[in-house]
């Protein structure tokens, strides 16, 4: 099964994206924020750590992240296929990805910093079913409820203004060398991310298609 790393800056669409590619190629969508944050909202002490690094917007140190993922990759069947979705994002977290599996091939999803902070000050989502929107470019019908339960959205603490700043400036300086980590090792593939859902997922259906299956 493939082993796909989802890289790019906060609000570029990853999360969008990685619902769908993982079900187009059956494997496990593991995205280490939303691991964080199932983890502070259960107040466990790694979670309750972890909050007040999220909400400033910067990195949670790496050790905390690689435990969280370690554990995920030596589930039962864990290291078999996967979409990691926010990891890695410093080039240590690489190096120890790269030492407990084989990699095939890593997305970086590219978008104008403009439209980053449009597309991030505007998300909003449901605390139940966890469905994403955009007040601009993903409306829901009621602009304060979800469309599938009606539950009142709300807005990520790390998307408000100040933190949206540290964190593009946290991705230049701290996740950025990993696209030219990747591109020397023969395994980046860089994506449009402008655009609609749609035409950004036939992009990236393009560049999986010769991707290893199975
Ligand atoms: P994480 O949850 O990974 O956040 P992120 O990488 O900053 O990415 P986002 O979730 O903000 O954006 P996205 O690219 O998924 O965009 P989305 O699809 O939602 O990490 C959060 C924090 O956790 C980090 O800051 C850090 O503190 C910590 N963390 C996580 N992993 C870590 C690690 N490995 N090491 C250390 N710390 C870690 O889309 C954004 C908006 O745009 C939505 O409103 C959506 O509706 C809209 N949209 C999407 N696509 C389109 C489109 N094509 N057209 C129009 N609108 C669109």
């Amino acid at each position: 099964m493939p082993r796909i790393v989802l890289l790019g800056p906060p609000g570029s669409g990853k999360g969008t994206q990685a619902t769908a590619i993982a079900r187009a190629l059956g494997i496990p969508h593991l995205s280490t924020g939303d691991m964080l944050r199932a983890a502070a909202k259960a107040g466990t002490p790694l979670g309750l750590e972890a909050d007040r690094y999220m909400r400033a917007g910067e990195l949670v140190p790496d050790r905390v992240v690689l435990g969280l993922l370690a554990d995920e990759l030596h589930r039962p069947g864990g290291g078999n296929g996967f979409l990691l979705d926010g990891f890695p994002r410093t080039v240590p977290q690489a190096e120890a990805l790269g030492r407990l599996v084989r990699i095939d091939r890593v997305l970086s999803f590219e978008l104008p910093e403009e439209r980053l902070v449009d597309r991030l000050t505007g998300r909003r989502s449901c605390p139940v079913c966890g469905s994403v929107y955009n007040l601009t470019t993903q409306p829901p019908k009621d602009p304060a409820r979800c469309d599938r339960d009606g539950t009142p959205l709300v807005q990520r603490a790390d998307d408000r203004p100040e933190a949206v700043r540290t964190r593009l400036a946290v991705y230049d300086a701290q996740t950025r060398p990993l696209l030219e980590y990747y591109r020397a090792r023969g395994l980046l593939t860089r994506v449009d991310a402008q655009g609609s859902v749609a035409e950004v997922g036939a992009r990236i259906a393009n560049a999986l298609r010769d991707v290893p299956r199975g």
